[in-house]
């Protein structure tokens, strides 16, 4: 088998990410957990809304909900994307005002809702004729926006045809939505989430200004451009910075709509990835065989306990380790658990350190989207990723 030295260059690390990744090297915790830099979350989105200019910033609650997550973006003055009841609970209880909620899931309870109008927000998506009137009987008089489908995402991770509706369905919903007394504001659509360019937001773009100028040429004067999330974390692969992404975004919006009053991007990953590090450590690595090519590295931290956009290999965190320098080799990285579906990367195996050995430190970089909230609740007794705010 051929070993070699690991030579992929990192690119250079801001005084943040070392800050994160200097205290996870000393932590000693006993179960994974995922460390949060909170200061990393503000430069974050300071550096988004510097390139996004007077779009409004939804910071989508999902990506990670974290209490103090929650409550420095109330501070700096963020608004929310809200999928259920209980994220519209967590972000009123710290502080955040419901005029700047936005209930974006177009699934919702017609219950839900109900407490939604309740507490005073009055923003609601939809996709379909069904739930806007569940909208229209529980919140009434509420404004909406129409979720229409993207069908061409380069994303890594997409959002697939569960959400939106095609453009024909859209325009009808708008008068729909008229007919039921609700005001409809504009669409909304998301380009896929881990858009690693700006440029492959165009076609979606192209498409979506396509059903708005036939929106307002039948007569209905939109107000709202809801460009959803998609913006992307480093995870190996070039990204362009945070700040200049969002501003080519925003270009490509204007190019083809023109100014228009109320802007609402929803980002969510690239809001707090690379301020979370998740601190694991070997629990096993073998061989099948004599003639195994491959090791197996088996992880204290899988996919069901946080490493959920594993799936499909889609994903591919950066490991650190205390031998990275050293001799590499392909392993199959896999989680602690007895489900063989538990395997991280099997067709794309990892270059990890050849020494790497059970009891061994493992970091794993830009983790703080989407995974403390995936990780399942006792899965074969193993507890749900920790967090630890810094
Ligand atoms: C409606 C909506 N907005 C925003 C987001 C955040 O997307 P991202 O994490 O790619 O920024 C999601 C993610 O699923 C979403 O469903």
């Amino acid at each position: 088998m051929t070993a070699f030295v690991a030579g992929a260059i990192a690119p250079a690390r801001s005084a943040a990410a070392n800050r994160l990744e200097n205290f996870c090297a000393s932590a000693d915790f006993d179960k994974p957990t995922l460390v949060l830099d909170i200061d990393r979350v503000e430069d974050q989105y300071r550096a988004l809304k510097a390139g996004l200019g007077h779009a409004d910033i939804h910071y989508a609650v999902k990506a990670n909900p974290h209490r103090d997550v929650l409550e420095r973006l109330v501070h700096l003055g963020s608004h929310f994307d809200c999928a259920s009841r209980g994220e519209i609970e967590m972000c009123l209880a710290l502080g955040a005002r419901p005029e700047t909620i936005s209930y974006g899931n177009t699934i919702k309870r017609a219950r839900d809702i109900a407490f939604a109008a309740s507490v005073g927000v009055t923003l609601f998506a939809a996709d379909a004729e069904e739930e806007l009137v569940k909208i229209a009987e529980n919140a009434p008089g509420s404004q909406v926006y129409i979720r229409l489908i993207v069908e061409a995402s380069q994303a890594d991770w997409p959002l697939s045809r569960k959400f939106g509706c095609d453009a024909d369905m859209a325009l009808a919903l708008l008068d729909r939505a008229v007919e039921l007394g609700l005001e409809p504001l504009g669409f909304s659509f998301h380009v896929g989430s881990q858009t690693r360019r700006a440029e492959f937001w165009i076609p979606a773009l192209d498409a979506f200004a396509g059903v708005w100028h036939e929106a307002e040429a039948r007569g209905h004067n939109l107000s709202l451009l809801n460009i959803g999330g998609g913006f992307p974390a480093f995870y190996g692969e070039d990204i362009e910075g945070p700040t200049r992404y969002a501003s080519n975004v925003m270009s490509l919006v204007t190019e083809r709509f023109g100014h228009v009053d109320r802007v609402m991007a929803e980002p969510g990953r690239g809001m707090v990835a690379e301020a979370g590090m998740i601190v694991a450590e070997v629990v096993l690595t073998s061989r099948k065989s004599d003639r195994d090519m491959h090791r197996w590295v088996y992880l204290s931290i899988g996919r069901f306990s946080g490493l959920a956009e594993t799936e499909g290999e889609a994903i591919r965190y950066q490991f650190v380790t205390p031998h990275d320098g050293e001799a590499v080799g392909p392993c199959i990285v896999a989680g602690p658990s007895c489900d063989s579906a538990d395997v991280l990367y099997e067709k794309r195996p990892m270059n990890l350190p050849l020494a790497l050995k059970s009891g061994d430190k493992v970091l794993i970089r830009n983790t703080g989207a989407y995974t403390s909230t995936y990780s399942s609740v006792c899965f074969n007794g193993f507890p749900p990723l920790d967090v630890v705010a810094i």
